[in-house]
């Protein structure tokens, strides 16, 4: 046997020792037991390396063996020409096949029918968005709470601890609606963050020294007994009960829904520091699982 021919089967089994040393375990078959395909995909593998070994071997035989002969074309270039063969049949049709096909893949294949991850990543959002309302049509505050309690242990709990207290006054408590420091701090420098819902924002300077400090420990303090005089000026906007008015000023009694949602979409910078925004990333159902959560951990 010549020895390009053992070469060639040593190659073949180096590199079929090469596929069973790299992909065997498939025969070993998964959880499902479909060890076929995997099966029909190592027989590919088998055929694939004994044909190109063997059509590697025709041509470097030809190489090495052919003499050429024909006519020789008028150019050379350093002594190197070229001969004059007719293009060979099946080339010909392949180029023009090639050509032929990239007009249909461009005008018509790839326009009207081609995947594309984008549309596909879209079209599992919507069908997960239909899941998700359906599931959550009609929820029960228990439900919502829980919901929202798994997404607060993701997205909120790094800042505002598992437990809701803040990390070391790094973030509020969402235990408590607010602290007295911090209506003080509105009180002070008024606040706008939540521009969008309300405006007007909140005017500083609705109240001076021990006036302040009344309203803010009677706010603090969750609205008990009866109201100082000074907040006769924060009701105007607040409400007497302090549950806020639409596009006027917020709940600063309890976390309703509108505050926690306008928190989440807005974000806020107050005295402890800023809670970055979430906008468009949780939507309606999630934003009142989180108040629905946070009402459920208030003291
Ligand atoms: C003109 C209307 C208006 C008046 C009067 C007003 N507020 Fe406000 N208040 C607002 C608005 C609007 C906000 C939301 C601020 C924002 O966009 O950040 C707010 C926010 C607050 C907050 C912060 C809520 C939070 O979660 O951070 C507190 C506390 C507060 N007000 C207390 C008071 C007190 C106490 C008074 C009276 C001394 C008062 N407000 C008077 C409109 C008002
Ligand atoms: C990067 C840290 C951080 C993350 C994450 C974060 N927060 Fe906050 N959050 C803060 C800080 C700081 C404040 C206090 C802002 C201030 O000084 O009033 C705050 C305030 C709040 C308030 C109170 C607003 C008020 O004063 O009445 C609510 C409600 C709130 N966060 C809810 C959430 C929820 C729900 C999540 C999760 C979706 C969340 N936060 C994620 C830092 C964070």
């Amino acid at each position: 046997m010549k020895s390009i021919v053992i070469g060639g089967i040593i190659l073949i089994i180096a590199l079929l020792a090469g596929t069973w040393f790299a992909a065997g375990d498939a025969f070993k078959g998964n959880e499902f037991g479909d060890i076929y395909i995997n099966v029909l995909t190592l027989i590919g593998a088998v055929a694939v390396i004994t044909i190109t070994v063997f059509v590697v071997i025709k041509y470097v035989n030809q190489m090495k063996n052919d003499n050429a002969k024909g006519e020789l074309a008028d150019e050379n270039w350093d002594g190197i020409g070229e001969y004059k063969n007719p293009v060979p049949t099946g080339w010909a049709i392949m180029f023009i096949g090639t050509i032929l096909f990239m007009f249909y893949y461009f005008t018509i294949a790839y326009p009207i029918n081609s995947f594309s991850q984008i549309g596909q990543w879209n079209e599992e959002t919507l069908d997960y968005n239909e899941k998700f309302e359906a599931k959550w049509s009609n929820p029960t505050t228990e439900e919502l709470a829980e919901m929202g309690k798994n997404t607060y242990l993701v997205q909120c709990a790094p800042c505002h601890g598992v437990d809701g207290y803040g990390i070391e006054g790094k973030a509020h408590n969402l235990t408590k609606r607010i602290n007295k420091e911090q209506v003080l701090y509105v009180i002070n420098n008024g606040a706008n963050n939540f521009k969008s819902d309300y405006p007007g924002g909140m005017p500083a300077g609705m109240a001076f020294g021990e006036g302040a400090e009344r309203v803010a420990e009677y706010v603090a303090g969750g609205f008990k007994g009866e109201a100082p005089a000074e907040y006769a000026a924060c009701a105007g906007c607040h409400g007497m009960d302090g549950k806020g008015m639409p596009y006027v000023g917020p709940n600063i009694a309890e976390y309703d829904d509108a505050l926690v949602m306008t928190v989440l979409n807005n974000g806020k910078k107050g005295v402890i520091g800023g809670m970055p925004a979430f906008t468009g990333r949780l939507n309606e159902t999630q934003q009142k699982a989180l108040a629905a959560y946070i009402r459920s951990i208030g003291e």
